[in-house]
């Protein structure tokens, strides 16, 4: 008896993006039934098992699961482009940093921003990654810092997923700098986030990370770990801003708190590798930041080959130090200057992405999977990180409903 299902897709190339030993996880057959949201099966033309009343023709093209952008600061107020023109004369990001700038500036934009335009700002940027195939969006907050703008920039990020064809995961990222009001006293703003939000926090769901910015313009390893705990006794899940402009051994503080990811990590010591490995750490490239402030140093790619610790790529979509709204371009970014495989980008957008945001229902096309899904008029997948604005999909299905 044929089993009725929600849609049939047919006659497609399938980069299932599984581990199956072929390149871009690439299946035999060419069918994928859905239904109630999910795939269903992935069977032959042949096979008359699966049967639905709409049947869409693949010509041929190429489907692979939607894109996850794991490491965003979407939610903001204001734009950095002052700031942009001060990098051009001669500042450097950290100075611009120390001088009350930076993240300092996006802050008291974000706290003057109503709801309403914060979210209607966020939906366009979320608008140009789904565009190009993103169907899932992590959203940090950070640019609130007092208790009731980071709730607010949360809630607004859940609610770009009643807007858009997208679902988000939000990380509450306090530790992102030290407000005004605690400039004299950082460790007492580091007692506050532990004690008064990220209780609130996890008590509303509004995050199910907490993120730090552990820099020496951010926050200390020693601070960083009392975040992490915090975090952990509230059940949350920990990510880190680590060795991005130095190395304080963030990225081994993070492992010990089995951190879903270490983020940016070009000043990562490869000695700390096998503490990554052992926690089961994704490493998220952000190139977009490496190039935007125009850094030298890159992340230690070949190493984190050589220990198979799985890496994933991201916009770091903000307004400082990456307003770059185009994971496609971040992608060919991750090859050219971090020399990643189109394979490993693919990869670090779908498989590793979701392990990076621990979503074990997506990033790959499989039986009882999210059908979230793109077709793409291609002849083969590594051209979607070969060029840059070639491309955009062809058809687009978010919880097997096209979108
Ligand atoms: O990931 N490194 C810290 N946070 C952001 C930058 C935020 C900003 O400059 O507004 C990042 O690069
Ligand atoms: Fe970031």
């Amino acid at each position: 008896m044929a089993e009725l299902c929600d849609l049939v897709i047919n006659n497609v190339r399938i980069a299932s993006m599984q581990n199956n030993g072929q390149a871009y996880g690439q299946l035999s057959q060419s069918s994928v039934a859905i239904k109630d949201g999910k795939v269903l099966a992935i069977f032959d033309a042949l096979d008359a098992t699966y049967q639905s009343i709409k049947n869409v023709d693949g010509e041929n093209k190429w489907l692979l699961p939607g894109f996850i952008d794991c490491h965003t600061h979407l939610v903001y107020g204001g734009n950095r482009a002052n700031e942009f023109e001060q990098r051009l004369q001669g500042k450097t990001y950290t100075e611009i940093a120390q001088q009350g700038g930076g993240i300092l500036g996006t802050v008291n934009a974000t706290r003057a921003a109503s709801e309403q335009t914060l979210l209607s700002h966020a939906i366009k940027r979320a608008a140009r990654l789904t565009e190009e195939g993103v169907t899932c969006i992590e959203v940090k907050s950070g640019y609130g810092l007092d208790r009731d703008t980071e709730l607010k920039m949360l809630k607004v990020a859940k609610r770009i997923a009643e807007h858009l064809p997208v679902s988000i995961e939000t990380t509450y990222l306090g530790a992102h700098t030290v407000p005004k009001e605690y400039r004299s006293n950082p460790d007492d703003y580091v007692q506050f986030i532990c004690e008064q939000v990220i209780p609130v926090v996890a008590k509303q769901k509004l995050a199910s990370c907490v993120d730090v910015f552990c820099e020496s313009i951010g926050f200390s390893a020693a601070q960083s770990r009392k975040i992490f705990a915090a975090a952990k006794a509230q059940q949350l899940n920990v990510k880190a801003h680590v060795e991005q402009l130095s190395d304080l051994k963030g990225a081994k503080l993070a492992a010990e708190f089995n951190a879903l990811s270490v983020d940016h990590i070009e000043y990562l010591d490869p000695k700390d590798i096998p503490a990554i490995k052992q926690s089961g750490t994704v490493a998220v490239l952000l190139p977009g930041a490496f190039y935007y402030l125009n850094e030298s140093q890159k992340p230690p790619v070949a190493a984190l080959r050589a220990h198979s610790i799985p890496m994933a790529i991201a916009t770091d979509l903000n307004p400082g130090s990456s307003p770059i709204a185009s994971l496609l371009t971040i992608m060919n970014m991750a090859s050219v200057l971090f020399s990643l495989t189109p394979e490993e980008v693919l990869y670090g957008v779908t498989k590793n992405a979701a392990q990076a945001l621990r979503l074990a229902n997506k990033g790959q096309i499989k039986a009882g999977l999210d059908a979230d899904l793109c077709l793409w008029d291609i002849e083969h997948p590594a051209e979607l990180v070969y060029g840059i604005n070639h491309h955009r999909p062809a058809a687009k299905w978010f919880a097997g409903k096209e979108c």
